[in-house]
């Protein structure tokens, strides 16, 4: 039997649709919005006026890319949370309005259970390893720092989560300390390359159990740099390699300090990426040296599939509908995880 699910993804501030057919990737369209980047991090209200500007179009392309045509879908799934209630809705009502106007099954997905289902995602033609079950994934985003043990594609377990600051924020809030512009994440990786991790050194939270925090490594670089431009006012552009790098590392540290501690603890060597921060070249170099080291078998989404969109939607999608999972018209969305 073949399946295709139209996905529709609008939780922040990308806005993308996608077509899936079974666990295989047809089409996968995203709208980023440039008009955020003045401000240094997404303005909620302009987020929802450009949804709603570019979903009509990004569905139409989604179906055009994928040679489908909207009676030829089996389903509709859209994101209904967690995220920003205003770019929700602008998701949420379209799917609905869509799947009711062709008389098909609406899907409801959580956003971060879809970026959990990102590494099932398979391109035409080719099949790629994926993790079996049961797996633990770390995901790390803007939003989010989880370890969830995943025991089948609609069973997980969150088993240690950011009390916090996410690890995303933590590389946006210090790349703002330093003058970088949003989103720091990607420029404070760049940096690093250039620089010595172990220039400087940065507190660590001590938290027990599997959860995160990282609002105190960010207090930690503000006050060092605080204390470091009082001698030196160029202190910054002087070591902006260096503190890169060392931010980076201890980021990185404590995500898998973590993740260690969790595989040990569940017994588990399957081990996935998910989530914008598992683009880090840091962070994916050493989910590798640790998979030599203990034996893990590690599964790292492409780069499209680990940022927001809406094939990870689509996927999570598919699975709702082998099992008959719908939602009802009255599905409102929800900012965050219950
Ligand atoms: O999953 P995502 O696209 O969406 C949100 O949750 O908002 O993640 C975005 C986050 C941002 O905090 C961004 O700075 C971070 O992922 N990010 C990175 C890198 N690429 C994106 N952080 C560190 N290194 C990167 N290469």
């Amino acid at each position: 039997m073949s399946v295709i699910i139209l996905g529709i993804e609008s939780s922040c501030d990308d806005t993308s649709a996608a077509v899936i057919k079974n666990d295989t990737i047809l089409s996968n369209v995203i709208a980023g919005q440039k008009v955020h980047e003045e401000y240094g991090g997404v303005v909620p209200e302009l987020a929802s006026r450009a949804h709603q500007q570019n979903i009509i179009p990004v569905v139409d392309k989604a179906l055009k890319d994928a040679g489908v045509r909207p009676g030829e879908l089996d389903a509709v799934a859209f994101t209904r949370g967690p995220g920003l209630l205003g770019s929700l809705l602008v998701g949420t009502s379209f799917a609905k309005g869509m799947a009711l106007s062709l008389g098909l099954p609406l899907i409801e997905t959580d956003h971060l259970h879809a970026h959990v289902l990102a590494s099932f995602i398979q391109e035409p033609g080719e099949r790629k390893d994926v993790p079996s079950f049961p797996f633990l994934c770390l995901l790390v985003s803007g939003g989010n720092s989880q370890i969830i043990e995943v025991r089948s594609p609609l069973e997980m377990e969150i088993i240690g989560q950011t009390i916090d600051d996410a690890a995303g924020e933590a590389f946006d809030k210090c790349a703002k300390i330093m003058g970088l512009p949003y989103p720091g994440g990607p420029l404070i990786d760049k940096l690093a390359q250039e620089g010595d991790s172990k220039a400087f050194a940065f507190s660590k939270p001590r938290i027990e159990g599997f959860d995160y925090s990282f609002s105190g490594l960010k207090t930690s670089f503000l006050y060092f740099l605080r204390d470091r431009i009082k001698e030196d006012p160029d202190f910054i552009d002087k070591h902006k390699e260096d503190l890169c790098a060392s931010l980076q590392r201890t980021i990185v540290e404590v995500l898998m300090d973590k993740l260690i501690k969790a595989a040990k603890n569940r017994g588990i060597r399957e081990i996935s990426l998910a989530g914008g921060v598992s683009a880090n070249s840091g962070l994916r170099e050493a989910v590798q040296a640790a998979g030599r080291k203990y034996k893990w078998k590690t599964y790292i989404p492409k780069l499209s599939y680990t940022t927001d969109n809406a094939a990870m939607i689509a996927m999570v999608g598919y699975h709702k509908f082998l099992k008959g999972e719908f939602a009802s018209q009255d599905a409102a969305p929800y900012a965050r995880q219950a």
